[in-house]
């Protein structure tokens, strides 16, 4: 959930790397901040609390010079978010960063204690310092120093280190966290983040666990715990730095709504054939799914809201029973998983504890494993069998708003093709789905023109101190979508419920202070039950913001407060348009209520704890 970052190259550079890097990575978590900087062969710390700006200010009073550097933006887990929490943690001459959990840091902790070291902070990272300091103490070179300090800890972690014994070298490892190193001219980069270093280049090696990366001016040295050198791949990254820009956006999650109909182009784009009604996905095999029986899919948060729909599309579409589990259950049960299981996780990041730890579980109890998710060669996309990339590009407003839609588009491919392999679509129903898929991005538009309209919406109603959203069908999951968008980023309490359930718990909520948001599209049974819902909260007198492709919804205005018309699509792509609007009301009313809209308190984009 924190960010690191290194460089080593020019002196001119190296600060502004690092504060522009750390600016792309504070979407990762936020609550301090800090650089060290080789300085004549000295490092020299900077730390603040806070937003990335305190920390900014306060480097640029000093401004410091140096060839290299490193650099975190932290989200607290070990010790409160303060100053002296703060990384680099310092020891002797050794400065670390380090992303992650040291499992065995109390252990660590006093077996350095006894030796002398003295603590600062509450971190488990400052273990790490001391003991690569220690290390160096018994006369190992920095390398082996800090290659004998890795083998000791035991727990997930990327680590960058600086030492003023050896002030030519960044050296970094990981186990179970990202870490990338990239080469420029005369000068390299590592980080845990692409989106951190796009700008700057372009071919990265994504280390693998146990790598140990020494960084020179003009050579990456990739090592083993052992010393033993080790050739990785390069990749060239193409997702481009103009993405982690915010392009005259107030604010990146803005910025990514409207993205969002070139996105779904982006993941639907070269993966069908209008002709024969094939699907298509890199790497996939259609022998692979040809005997599952059932899926389970596995996901957190928005990923988990996404999953609820890809269950209607890929049991109408391909008739496979599907079961979706939120991750962080699904290792704390007894699931029943065999070789005709198909485990799919969803995840954004790639990177979700929780999501990760299932999908190994699934995997480890003989599972075939597939996984949907943005980010290349992250964690769950190594450890599955196959993967989908939705291609959304970087998501960095930590409310999900792309990635959601550009999933749905994913899973709704991927019916269609597990459909042909199972035989229960015809070339012509399946060349009629693709066409239905490739009419969204125009409808994505359309309905991204209701903006205005909805920012009016939101200055009515951000001064609400509760919100009820329902939906019914494949469209239930949208309100609990809906709900998280909403106090996510503005802190209202909301509530998302299938519509079905009103009767049994929350009508008794329904007064002249809650608005509810009745979300039905389509004309189909679950639109007509709906109005049903709608009769019964008019008759507790709550306000009615209706969400409907009805376009005799209008005749409803005497009966609703409030109408919010989108265009017509098939039953089961509706939610990619349902949600656009609810996106969009979310946005304004935090915009209303000052809050910050990128980064929303306590929350971190990339989760990395269970
Ligand atoms: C909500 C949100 C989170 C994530 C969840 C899973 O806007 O962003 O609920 O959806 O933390 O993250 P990924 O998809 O990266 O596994």
């Amino acid at each position: 959930m924190c960010g690191i970052l290194g460089y080593i190259g020019d002196q001119s550079k190296t600060v502004d790397v690092l504060l522009q890097g750390l600016t792309r990575l504070e979407y990762r978590g936020y609550d301090s901040s800090g650089i060290a900087i080789m300085q004549d062969g000295r490092s020299k710390v900077f730390k603040s609390k806070g937003k990335l700006s305190k920390l900014k200010t306060k480097v640029k009073k000093h401004s410091p010079k140096g060839l290299l550097g490193i650099g975190h933006t932290r989200w607290a887990t070990h010790g409160d978010a303060s100053q002296k929490n703060a990384h680099p943690h310092v020891s002797g001459g050794t400065s670390v960063v380090h992303n992650g959990i040291v499992e065995n840091y109390l252990e660590l902790k006093n077996e350095l204690k006894k030796k002398g070291y003295r603590f600062y902070s509450d971190t488990d990272t400052e273990v790490i310092a001391h003991l690569i300091e220690e290390m160096s103490n018994t006369g190992l070179c920095f390398e082996d120093a800090a290659r004998a300090a890795f083998k000791r800890i035991e727990g997930s972690y990327a680590i960058a280190v600086i030492s003023d014994r050896d002030p030519d070298k960044v050296i970094a490892t990981r186990k179970f966290s990202p870490l990338i190193v990239a080469k420029g001219d005369h000068e390299n980069y590592l980080a845990s983040d692409v989106s951190a270093i796009l700008p700057f280049c372009k071919d990265v090696i994504y280390l693998e666990d146990g790598d140990v990366a020494i960084l020179k001016r003009d050579e990456i040295k990739i090592t083993d715990l052992d010393g033993n050198q080790i050739k990785r791949k390069v990749k060239s990254i193409n997702w481009d730095p103009i993405s982690v820009e915010k392009c005259g956006y107030r604010h990146f999650m803005m910025k990514e709504i409207f993205e969002q109909p070139r996105a779904i182009l982006d993941t639907i784009r070269g993966r069908f054939s209008e002709e024969t009604g094939d699907v298509y996905f890199e790497g996939l095999d259609s022998s692979f799914f040809k005997d599952v029986q059932r899926i389970v899919v596995l996901a957190c948060g928005t990923s988990y809201h996404a999953s609820l729909i890809g269950k209607y599309m890929i049991e109408e579409i391909a008739k496979v029973s599907v079961e979706v589990d939120i991750a962080s259950e699904f290792r704390y049960r007894n699931p029943i998983i065999d070789s005709k299981t198909l485990a799919i996780a969803v995840s954004q990041s790639g990177e979700t504890a929780d999501t990760s730890e299932a999908l190994l579980e699934a995997k480890g109890r003989g599972a075939k494993t597939l996984s949907i998710t943005n980010v290349m060669m992250s964690k769950i996309a190594r450890d599955s069998d196959c993967v989908i990339y939705t291609h959304a590009g970087p998501e960095i407003g930590v409310a999900s708003t792309k990635a959601f839609t550009t999933q749905l588009i994913a899973f709704y491919l991927f019916a269609i093709y597990l459909g042909r392999i199972k035989r229960k679509l015809t070339k012509k129903q399946s060349i009629e789905m693709i066409k239905q898929a490739i009419s969204i991005p125009q409808l994505l538009e359309i309905t991204l023109k209701l903006n205005e309209q909805i920012k009016e919406l939101a200055k009515e109603f951000f001064k609400y101190r509760n919100f009820l959203y329902l939906g019914r069908g494949i469209n239930h999951p949208i309100a609990f979508e809906g709900a998280l968008k909403l106090k996510e980023i503005s802190y209202i309490h909301a509530e998302g419920y299938a519509a079905g359930e009103m009767k049994h718990g929350p009508i008794a909520l329904i007064d002249e202070d809650m608005p509810v948001v009745l979300i039905a599209p389509g004309d189909g049974i679950a639109y007509k039950k709906i109005l049903g819902n709608l009769q019964e909260v008019r008759a507790r007198r709550g306000k009615v913001i209706f969400l409907t492709s009805d376009p005799c919804a209008q005749e409803l205005k005497g009966i609703v407060d409030r109408v919010i018309e989108v265009p017509g699509s098939s039953y089961l792509l509706s939610p990619i348009v349902s949600i656009i609007p609810l996106q969009l009301l979310a946005y304004h009313i935090a915009t209303y209520k000052g809050t910050d809209i990128d980064q929303p308190r306590n929350l971190a984009k990339v989760v990395t704890v269970e």
